[in-house]
Order: structure tokens, then C-alpha cells, then sequence
């Protein structure tokens, strides 16, 4: 591994206080903890991730999959946002205690809410295992044969490398392929709801302020991790006791100022920071603008309905919030990435590899990569178009056509699996179907069915759908399917499946309009797409992990190559800093409760405001918690985040918490792709209007009681 050895070579070099970049807390010693000392951090490597004494990554937590956690008690209390939350919280509200609409504040630990299914994982130890994952391969034939050799490897280590009995082992692959490493983690099943502020303060601003800044949410919510006697993970038990972790963050009471360090540690899910220039301008120029469209489509429909009915506006609240939320952000990532300039500059990037290459006689290696990746993108384009398409509008944003897929998908498991495979698929479909037509209007369908299913015939390349189809009247074609077809209620659709044979039921299928046209279309996209489609996805990353390799070894150090996101524990740190978004205009990087204030509608959706807060605001009665007469809110810094980082603390130059990460701005979007320093910046709620809520707003002073609260500036 020739580029291990470079890479301990470069750590050694001093380097300049360098931004961006999401790091694997085991391997922070050298450049990156040089360059956090730099930016102001007093702590060392060692303060962030040890195996041998406590470290900060012992309260930090993956929390249910996609979200981070903190623990900031040494009672189990954790951290995370109300978004993050959201659905549990949700679990919990009825028309009676509607927690989303009030908050909700346990008085004392027996009145905390059991979550079943929810989850959260630490981690212990984090090993580099690639010499162990690749041993053997380079004598493998096929890259099939190096596949199942990998996979055989990973189970090997798995299974053998040491752990408790309660704990687990994980390998994930970093650099595309080119490093691999061993997790030991410890997972906890019983976690209980503590806290919420209500959505008027939790998701204040809600979709029209999303991806933007100023913010003013309070995106926050408390739960408490339950272990068993030995502070071991358990099943729930009314006998298990708040977990006692072995770090919770002390939390400042001090702030922050412009130009202060700030260290976010959590579990960024995926970024794709080394895309060759062709793909990055396919997706700027096709995918996203094709996205956009059908979404944008989707989002007036539904809005419309929303607007003139409450029934209607309940329903579709949390769909829409979903589909506004990507919607909103490849807008941002496409006008980044163009202001950026991103395509230009990557392309003056790869000019420097190829000399690089040239230089170093590796021209046989790696001379053609990039033409064989604009090759490929060149054969993938129509292919990748027609999958967005299909899933964008099949799979996501018209309902009755994702009923009808899963319906197709029955067939299919009757057809290759049998009778009592088909059973159990159609039970439990049926309890799918149950809870999601509880939030269905075949109106609001109707409407997006028809301008999606134009969008579609119109968008979708012309190879892959028949003439009958593109010329089909689409109007007539929607009125014919929701006047006739069974897909459009939970009852007719129930009546359908409830027929005595599954070949009975195939058969009435079968006999359905909108089921019709469902499997038409998804026949023709498993013909004429799916298959092409896979096939250059699989050749694409063969080349990015080829690319990635040649980019570790040939590149100077000040490009401080980082591993792209993989839902694993990373760092990543920054300073507090405001921006410009456009011409003539600054965005400072601190917002206070007066622009909340501001803002205030009464009585809409998005933008009321609780009647204490005003009064609170009113009074100045911010407690320890204002600084200067006022209450800050939200603050910006240039930490490089994505999505998975919802709920990562934001930790001081001492290993405080001092915010909770939740959004970026829409201008920096694009650092999913290109990280940009002027530009990139992540959102966070200061911790001070947390606690300030927690203790002034729901009068919870039992639980600040349980954290350490400290003073770093004094
Ligand atoms: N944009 C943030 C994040 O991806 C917050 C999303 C919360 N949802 C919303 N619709 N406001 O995911
Ligand atoms: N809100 C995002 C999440 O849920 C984090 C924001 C981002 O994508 O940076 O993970």
C-alpha cells in the first residue's frame, strides 16, 4: 500500500490552517491536528478519540441510523434535533397530547416515553483492516472472484476480531475501496423521549426557511439511553437504568464570536467530493434540473390542495416537507456548483492529475482513466436520466403509481417464489397500504398523476418508451384510471387482494387500469434500463475506485485527500464565520431571538410563535442565558457537513458543547460535490437558547440540573 507510506510521509509536513474535509477520528494525529491547533483548538488527537482513556468520542452517537446524538449527562441524557425526533415524537402525539403542536417535557424519569425499534450506537474502537480485507485478492482472476474474496475477508474479520459479548464488529470501505476499517461498537435498544419544544419552535420556518440562513429554529429534542444493571445494552425493560456513559459533554455558557474554532463529530451519510468533471456536469445540466421538475410539479399540486383544506394540509404535511426538502436542495447545489464554478475548476484539476501522471511514468496505469470515464458517463447519461425519472415519479411522488409498483412487485414474488412467499408479502403490504391511505387523497393524487405522467412520457429518453404511451391523451388516460381503477382507495384495494387464490388476485390485478399502465411502464424500464443502467453504475465505480487510488498516490499533500462520507464517525472543524451570499450583501454569522420575533405570523404554519416565548422575549428574561440583553439563536461556521450530521454537537476549542448541528446554508449546498470556504457553511442552534428553552420556556430546571454547565472564557 504505497499510499499509506506517502500519506505518513505528508502528515509530517507543517501546513497552514486548512478547512474542509470530513476525517476518520482514529487517524486525526499529524496534519489534522495540527491544523485544528492552528484554527485555535487546545485539545490534542488524543482529548477527540482515545481507546485507552475516556475521549469525546465516547458521547457522541450514531442515533437511529441517520441522525447524531450527544450524551450531556452522566445519566444517559442525549441530544439531538427535532427533526431527528420527529417520528417518535410523532409516535407519541394523539388529538388529546398533541406533542408536536405543544412539546413535550417528562416531569420525572418514570414519565419518559419508550420508543420501540429505536436505537443508538457507539462506537469503541475504529481499526484500519485493509491489508487483512485485501489479502489473497491480488491473485484473484475476475473482479468477480476479488469481490467474494473481499466479502469472505470482511466476514472472517468480523467474526474473529475481539469483542464483548454485547458489542458488535462492522467493516466499512473508505477511498472507494482503497482502505478498509473495523468498527466495535455497542448498540443500545431502550430509549426513552425526554423532551421537545413545540414545532412553533422546534421547526419554526419550517420548508420556506429550510436550506436557508438567517435561521431561527430551535431544532432540538432530549432522550435518555437505558441500560441494563451492568450499564450493558438491553431489550426495554422498566427495570433498566439510565446509562451511565463514560464522556458527557460539559456545555459552555459562553458562546461564540466570529473567528472561534468549532469541531462538529458525528455521522455524515454520503458525499461524492471526487467526482470526475463529466459526471459533475451531467448532474448539473440533466439529473438535477429533470429532479427539480418533477418535484417542483409534484409541490404545486399538493400545495394547492393544502392551502384550501386543513384535512388535506395534516395529511400531506410530513409527505411534503419530504419532497420539498431535496427539492429545495438541489436547487441550492445546482446554483452553487455553477457559481463555484465547479466544473471548470474540476476540470483544471484533472489536467494536473494527467501531468501528475505523466511525471511519475504511470501512463500505462492511469494515463487513460479519465477518458474512460468520459467514456462511460457518455454511454450512462440516457440510461441515469430514464432511472430518475422512473424513480422520481414511480417510486417517490405519485401515489397510486408506487402502490401499483409494489403490486408489480407482488406478481413478481408469486410468479419466482411461490404461493406462501406471496402470502406473507401481500399481509404485509396490506398493513403498509392500511397507514399510508390514512394520509391519501385520490384528489390531490389525480392532479399530481397527471401532470407527472405527462412529465414523464415528455422527459423520459425516447428509446425507452413506446410511441402508444408518448402520444397517449393523458388527460383522458388519468380520468380513465381514477374513475375505474381499485389503486385509488384502501377499501377497493383491500377488496382486490382479498379475492380467495392468489391466482384470482393476479388475474383481477391484471384486469385494473392503473395497474395496467404500471406494469406496462415497469416492464418496459426492466427491459430497456434497468439492466444497461446497472451494468455502467458497476463500470463507473470500478473506474472512481481506480481514480481514488491514483489520486492517493499522485496527489500533493495540500490537497488533503479525505474519504467521502459513509454514514462512519468524522470530524470535521472549521471556524464560526459569516458570508456573502450574492453582490453587496454580508450574512453575519450569529442570529438572535428578535429576528425570530421578526418573523413572527401569527397563527401560520410555519412562522407562529409560542405566546411564552414572546413574553419571555418581551421581558428580557433570558437568565444565565443571554448575552449582552439578548438571546442568541442560531450561528453559522465553515464546518464541511451533509446529511447524517443532523443533531452533531458543535464542540468548542476545550471539547464543550457549545451548538447542535442541524442545516447548511442553500448557497454552500454544493459541498456535497465541491466544498467551497467562502460559501460552505453549516447551521447550528447555540446551546444557550437550547438550555434557555429547556429552562425558561418549559420550566424543566430538573434536567439542566443533570448537566455540566461550565465557563471556558472566564
Ligand atoms: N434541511 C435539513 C436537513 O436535511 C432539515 C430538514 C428538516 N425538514 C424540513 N422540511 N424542514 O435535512
Ligand atoms: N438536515 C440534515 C440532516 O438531517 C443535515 C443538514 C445537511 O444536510 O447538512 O441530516
Amino acid at each position: 500500500m504505497k499510499y499509506i507510506k506517502f500519506f505518513i510521509f505528508v502528515l509530517a509536513l507543517p501546513v497552514f490552517a486548512q478547512q474542509g474535509g470530513m476525517w476518520i477520528p482514529s487517524l486525526l494525529e499529524g496534519m489534522n491536528e495540527t491544523e485544528m491547533q492552528a484554527l485555535g483548538m487546545k485539545m490534542n488527537a488524543e482529548d477527540i478519540y482515545s481507546v485507552n482513556q475516556s475521549s469525546l468520542k465516547d458521547a457522541v452517537v450514531h442515533f437511529n441510523g441517520g441522525c447524531t446524538a450527544e450524551v450531556i449527562s452522566n445519566q444517559g441524557l442525549i441530544l439531538t434535533n427535532h427533526h431527528c425526533g420527529y417520528s417518535q415524537i410523532q409516535s407519541h402525539s394523539t388529538v388529546k397530547n398533541d406533542y408536536l403542536a405543544e412539546g413535550f417535557w417528562a416531569s420525572s424519569k418514570d414519565k419518559e416515553l419508550k420508543n420501540p425499534g429505536l436505537t443508538v450506537t457507539f462506537i469503541k474502537e475504529i481499526t484500519d483492516v485493509t491489508k487483512q480485507v485485501l489479502v489473497g485478492t491480488e491473485k484473484a482472476k475476475t473482479e468477480k472472484n476479488r469481490q467474494q474474496l473481499i466479502e469472505k475477508n470482511i466476514s472472517q474479520l468480523i467474526k474473529n476480531s475481539p469483542k464483548e459479548p454485547w458489542q458488535s464488529n462492522r467493516v466499512k470501505a473508505f477511498y472507494n475501496g482503497n482502505q478498509y476499517m473495523l468498527f466495535r461498537v455497542e448498540t443500545f435498544k431502550d430509549v426513552r423521549l425526554v423532551g421537545a419544544p413545540p414545532s412553533s419552535i422546534g421547526k419554526f420556518g419550517s420548508d420556506t426557511d429550510n436550506w436557508m440562513w438567517p435561521r431561527h429554529t430551535g431544532d432540538f429534542s432530549l432522550f435518555r439511553i437505558y441500560a441494563d444493571k451492568n450499564n450493558r445494552p438491553a431489550e426495554y425493560s422498566e427495570t433498566n437504568v439510565p446509562y451511565q456513559p463514560k464522556h458527557h459533554l460539559p456545555i459552555s455558557l459562553d458562546g461564540v464570536e466570529e473567528n472561534d474554532f468549532t469541531l462538529i463529530f458525528g455521522f455524515p451519510g454520503r458525499t461524492s467530493e471526487y467526482l470526475p468533471a463529466i459526471a459533475v456536469e451531467q448532474l448539473v445540466n440533466t439529473i438535477n434540473p429533470s429532479r427539480i421538475k418533477i418535484r417542483e410539479a409534484a409541490l404545486k399540486e399538493q400545495d394547492v390542495f393544502m392551502r384550501n383544506s386543513q384535512d388535506i394540509k395534516i395529511k400531506y404535511a410530513s409527505k411534503y416537507a419530504g419532497i420539498a426538502n431535496y427539492y429545495k436542495k438541489w436547487i441550492g447545489e445546482n446554483q452553487g456548483l455553477k457559481k463555484s464554478n465547479a466544473i471548470a475548476i474540476k476540470k483544471e484539476q484533472e489536467q494536473a492529475f494527467l501531468k501528475r501522471v505523466k511525471e511519475a511514468k504511470l501512463e500505462e496505469a492511469y494515463g487513460s482513466l479519465l477518458d474512460n470515464f468520459d467514456a462511460a458517463y457518455k454511454d450512462f447519461v440516457d440510461y441515469n436520466l430514464a432511472y430518475n425519472y422512473f424513480s422520481e415519479v414511480f417510486l417517490r411522488n405519485v401515489e397510486l403509481l408506487k402502490t401499483g409498483f409494489q403490486l408489480y412487485q407482488l406478481e413478481q414474488v408469486l410468479d419466482f417464489r411461490g404461493e406462501k412467499a406471496f402470502n406473507d408479502r401481500k399481509e404485509n403490504l396490506l398493513v403498509n397500504f392500511e397507514s399510508s391511505f390514512k394520509n391519501y387523497s385520490a384528489k390531490v393524487d389525480q392532479k399530481v398523476f397527471e401532470k407527472l405522467i405527462s412529465i414523464y412520457a415528455d422527459g423520459t429518453p425516447k428509446q425507452f418508451i413506446t410511441d402508444k404511451f408518448i402520444s397517449a391523451n393523458k388527460k383522458e388516460l388519468t380520468k380513465n384510471i381514477y374513475n375505474k381503477s381499485a389503486l385509488t382507495s384502501f377499501t377497493s384495494l383491500q377488496n382486490l387482494l382479498s379475492k380467495s387464490s392468489p391466482q384470482t388476485v393476479i388475474k383481477a390485478l391484471n384486469q385494473d387500469k392503473g395497474y395496467q399502465l404500471v406494469k406496462e411502464l415497469t416492464q418496459d424500464f426492466y427491459a430497456k434500463v434497468l439492466p444497461v443502467y446497472q451494468a455502467k453504475q458497476l463500470e463507473i465505480k470500478k473506474l472512481q475506485k481506480q481514480y481514488m487510488k491514483a489520486l492517493l498516490e499522485l496527489s500533493p499533500k495540500e490537497d488533503r485527500l479525505f474519504p467521502d462520507a459513509n454514514s462512519t464517525l468524522r470530524v470535521t472543524y472549521g471556524k464560526v464565520k459569516g458570508y456573502s451570499p450574492k453582490d453587496a450583501v454580508y450574512y453575519e454569522p450569529v442570529s438572535y431571538l428578535e429576528g425570530v420575533i421578526e418573523k413572527y405570523i401569527p397563527d401560520d404554519y410555519e412562522f407562529d410563535v409560542p405566546q411564552k416565548l414572546i413574553d419571555l422575549y418581551e421581558a428580557k428574561d433570558y437568565g444565565k442565558y443571554g448575552y449582552n440583553g439578548k438571546m442568541p439563536v442560531n450561528f453559522i461556521g465553515t464546518n464541511h457537513t451533509t446529511g447524517g450530521n443532523s443533531g452533531s454537537p458543535a464542540i468548542d476549542a476545550e471539547g464543550n458543547l457549545i451548538g447542535l448541528n442541524f442545516d447548511r446554508v442553500w448557497e454552500g449546498t454544493m459541498s456535497d460535490i465541491y466544498y467551497d470556504p467562502s460559501i460552505s457553511r453549516n447551521i447550528m442552534v447555540d446551546v444557550r437558547y437550547i438550555l434557555f428553552i429547556i429552562d425558561k420556556f418549559a420550566d424543566a430546571q430538573h434536567l439542566i440540573e443533570e448537566m455540566t454547565l461550565v465557563h471556558p472564557k472566564e
